[in-house]
């Protein structure tokens, strides 16, 4: 049996709740080989199980909620024996204390570790270090040594923002939630998303960037247009986007199945509805494509609110308000079906 790596995930404070469901989505699905999830509630912190560096390093490149993952290399005197087997002449690295990374000389368990690296071969570099170390714990009793598996690399996810692409509307989702979106859809190469309401792409593009196989349908040739302009700009042009209503385009679609549905859906006056009721829009149309993902696909809806437009089978298992700005919250669902015993 092989050891497992015991890894901890540092959320972002934006939107704990979402955060929670987007990694637990990911242990669920993508890296399936995590095996237990525990939190720790006061911090802002998840951990987890996994296989090997290379699940840990998907996580990192995926999520997008979080700023960093480490993985826990064991407590004061276990760490001191791991990190001089470890320590090789040359390689460089940092030890910093965990919540405190700009004052790391204070600490004596920092020097310790420090020589401990130094007596193997090892130099300290605190700009560039090759292994990035961090002491966690307020006293001896409670430390632990961690070494960084990767930050969350969000100045590229805040690059994608509508702002920065060839293609902008107020209507344009903020590339992280986008991001956390795509993940509850568990959005990946050979998976298949539709979005029934492109827009912009926001959505499509974030799913795309996972590896996604996508499906997108606007009303709007003008976003349509808009939305293949923008997934050219952040390097996933291609994609199949259908102009035209989205409830009888789903009656005519019979080119297969679908992993998830991942949608913004229109909401207020500003998203053009031709003067159709939003709820009365969502609850003719999301249905007709839900009908198309697979028995244990999910569905991902971003609403203003309203009722649930799926029925028996679907139940909702994520339910997250983010408020967007002083007059908008968006909330988050996520829809499944529920398993028949018979
Ligand atoms: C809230 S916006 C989508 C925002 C998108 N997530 C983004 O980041 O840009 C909703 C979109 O639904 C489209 N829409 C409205 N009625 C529609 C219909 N009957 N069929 C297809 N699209 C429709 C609108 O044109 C609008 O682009």
């Amino acid at each position: 049996m092989n050891a497992r790596l015991e890894l901890e995930v540092e959320l972002s404070g934006e939107v704990v709740e979402l955060a929670r469901a987007e990694l637990a989505s990911l242990a669920e699905g993508l890296v399936a080989s995590i095996s237990s999830e525990s939190t720790r509630p006061a911090a802002r912190i998840v951990a987890l199980d996994v296989a090997d560096m290379e699940v840990a390093r998907e996580l990192v490149a995926r999520v997008s909620l979080a700023h960093r993952v480490v993985r826990v290399i064991g407590s004061e005197a276990t760490a001191e024996e791991r990190l001089l087997a470890e320590s090789k002449r040359g390689v460089s690295a940092s030890f910093r204390l965990r919540g405190h990374p700009t004052a790391p000389g204070s600490d004596p368990r920092i020097h310790r570790f420090a020589q401990i690296w130094k007596s193997g071969g090892g130099t300290i570099d605190l700009d560039h270090p090759a292994r990035r170390f961090w002491v966690d714990g307020s006293d001896i009793a409670s430390s632990r040594l961690l070494e960084e598996v990767g930050a969350v690399d969000r100045g590229a996810i805040q690059a994608r923002r509508i702002s920065r692409l060839p293609f902008s509307r107020p209507v344009g989702l903020d590339p992280k939630f986008a991001r956390a979106a795509a993940n509850l859809a568990l959005a990946g190469p050979g998976r298949r998303i539709v979005d029934p309401f492109v827009g912009t792409g926001a959505l499509l593009a974030e799913a795309a960037l996972l590896g996604a196989d996508v499906t997108g349908v606007d009303v709007d040739l003008e976003m349509i247009r808009g939305a293949a302009r923008n997934l050219e700009a952040v390097g996933r042009p291609g994609a199949r986007l259908l102009g035209g209503d989205s409830g009888m385009l789903a009656e005519q679609f019979t080119d297969g199945w679908f992993d998830a549905l991942l949608t913004d859906a229109p909401y207020g006056r500003a998203s053009g509805t031709g003067g159709e009721p939003v709820s009365d829009l969502i609850a003719r149309v999301l249905p007709l494509w839900a009908r198309r993902v697979r028995d244990d696909g999910r569905v991902v809806l971003v609403t203003a609110g309203g009722p649930d437009p799926l029925s028996e089978p679907w139940r909702r298992t994520v339910s997250v308000p983010v408020r967007q700005h002083r007059s908008l919250t968006r909330e988050f669902r996520v829809y499944r079906r529920s398993v028949s015993l018979t």
